[in-house]
């Protein structure tokens, strides 16, 4: 059994991506604080929703938490008791930023075995990045058996937990930094003289396709530029201005800003 608490945004990712994948419904049990909710994904997925977080965590093998990070400790604590009396040993697995292996394990059961992830939403159509960081109780079998589950929507790595925050960065937040380009591409577009739709269908297929690109066997983002980039050519000239208005400048800015920021959400 896997449990899903806290079904938001990112739970709601993760549970559509591993039913997309091929995990039966009867295999996941949800939870989520407000009824309307559990309806909702009663009725989306098939699955059993709940609003008592111990339901999803009863019998699990996997526990995930998507709640908040300000709610995965009061979350931990409301379901330590049911964890202990599983007959099987459930691996409870958080989702949220800045939130450390050794902070959950002083607030479960001692000895629970807790992974620290990282996930982002392209997980829900099997495009996911996790990364995974292991607690001290965590067995690799235990370990083993998240990857597995984990790689029917995703791509999983495994990091040292210090560098989980600079992870957040680069995979855990960076779809929004590509829905940001993708939009000020199609606004971009619009002032040209483009109508909206034509704008969107253009520019978004571009995105999808570089990413294609970006992810083939031994592809780099310097070898794909340098071939589109036509000595005295148009893309050179809009690389020029990119480079100009300080693109770079800004990714290494929001990057640690990011990063900062996941680092903070640990430390209240
Ligand atoms: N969104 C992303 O792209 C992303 C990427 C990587 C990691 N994450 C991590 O994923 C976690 C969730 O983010 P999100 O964007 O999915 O947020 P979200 O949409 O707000 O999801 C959290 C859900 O948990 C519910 N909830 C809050 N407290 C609860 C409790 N005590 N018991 C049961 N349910 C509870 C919330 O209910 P209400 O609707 O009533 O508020 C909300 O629907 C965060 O920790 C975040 O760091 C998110």
């Amino acid at each position: 059994m896997i449990g899903i608490i806290g079904c938001g945004h990112m739970g709601e990712a993760l549970l559509a991506g591993l039913l997309n994948a091929g995990t039966s419904p009867e295999c996941v049990v949800v939870s989520h604080r407000r009824e309307e909710r559990c309806a909702e994904l009663r009725e989306r997925y098939g699955v059993v929703a709940e609003t008592n977080n111990s339901a999803a965590a009863r019998g699990a093998e996997i526990a995930f938490i998507t709640v908040k990070p300000n709610q995965v400790l009061p979350v931990l604590e409301e379901i330590g008791e049911v964890i202990s009396d599983n007959d099987e040993e459930t691996v409870v697995v958080s989702m949220a930023a800045g939130i450390a292996t050794n902070t959950m394990e002083d607030a479960v059961p001692v000895g629970t075995s807790v992974v620290r992830a990282m996930p982002n939403t392209p997980m829900r159509a099997g495009k996911g990045v996790v990364v995974l960081a292991r607690g001290k109780h965590t067995s690799a079998a235990q370990m083993a058996a998240v990857e597995e589950l984990l790689s029917t929507t995703s791509v999983v790595q495994e990091i040292a937990e210090e560098h989980m925050d600079v992870a957040t960065a680069l995979m855990g937040s960076s779809p929004g930094y590509i829905y940001l380009v993708a939009e000020a591409l199609i606004e971009a577009g619009c002032f040209l003289g483009l109508s909206r739709d034509i704008a969107t269908t253009i520019s978004t297929g571009a995105i999808a396709g570089a990413g294609v690109l970006l992810t083939q066997p031994d592809a780099t983002p310097a070898a794909l530029k340098a071939e589109i980039s036509t000595p005295g050519g148009t893309t050179v000239a809009a690389l020029r201005e990119l480079e100009e208005s300080g693109i770079r400048k800004a990714f290494y800015r929001a990057t640690e800003a990011c990063a900062r920021r996941s680092r903070e959400l640990g430390s209240h």
